[in-house]
């Protein structure tokens, strides 16, 4: 069936396709031709794995993803459910402030979800959340990975902060909602995640 390109990203394509008569997601990697051959389909494929274990994995801690339908290692393809609801990105800066206040403080209780089990993101941006049910959906494990250390975790968060201050910079004090949301459900110790990110942000300050 024909596929339209939803999105061209560096990584990977995104396609609207159907998948037993259903509207899917096909995320297909891409090749790199700068990239020697035999090294890039090695590459092509373990990320594909990757990402594929981490939203299979999230889903079962209760964490909001999308449903995966088949994973072709490959061709570096994942077809997942589409998920048809908004990008928190483009209805963030829209909401009204207690409505922001509640998806932030939904978003902090995603993160903690992850990182209770030592789920790395590694690219929490509000571009890769969809909005869908009155619920958060966490989507692009792509650059994610499984650490137990404190640092991953206030990286992770750190990552977040800074798309608050660019992309949502008049509503960058809901960064606070989210760590609010993140201490409710984070079962270890929310307070040294806090700092932690604080010292990554004054390591940056003096780099
Ligand atoms: N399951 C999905 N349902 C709906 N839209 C999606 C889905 N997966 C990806 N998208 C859309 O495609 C964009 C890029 O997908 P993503 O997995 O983030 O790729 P990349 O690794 O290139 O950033 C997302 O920002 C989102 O708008
Ligand atoms: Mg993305």
């Amino acid at each position: 069936m024909t596929k339209k390109i939803l999105y061209r990203g560096a990584e990977a394509e995104i396609r609207l396709s159907e998948y037993m008569g259903k509207t899917v997601v096909l995320k297909q990697r891409v090749k790199k031709a700068y990239r020697i051959k035999e090294i890039d389909r090695h590459l092509i494929a373990y990320r594909t794995k990757e990402e594929a274990k981490l939203i299979a994995e999230a889903r079962s801690y209760g964490v909001s993803v999308p449903l995966l339908y088949d994973v072709d290692l490959t061709k570096g393809a994942i077809t997942m459910e589409y998920l048809a609801g908004s990008r928190v990105k483009d209805i963030l800066n829209g909401l009204e402030e207690s409505e922001r206040k509640r998806i932030c403080f939904k978003i902090g209780e995603s993160i903690a979800r992850l990182h209770n089990h030592d789920i790395i993101h590694g690219d929490i941006t509000t571009s890769n959340m969809i909005f869908l049910h009155d619920r958060i959906h966490l989507i692009d494990f792509g650059l994610g990975c499984k650490n137990s250390e404190l640092e991953a975790k206030g990286v992770d968060l750190h990552v977040l902060m800074e798309a608050f201050e660019s992309t949502h910079s008049k509503y960058a004090h809901c960064f606070d909602y989210v760590i609010e949301g993140y201490s409710k459900k984070f079962q270890g110790d929310s307070s040294a995640v806090v700092k932690k990110i604080e010292e990554i942000v004054r390591r940056g300050r003096y780099r």
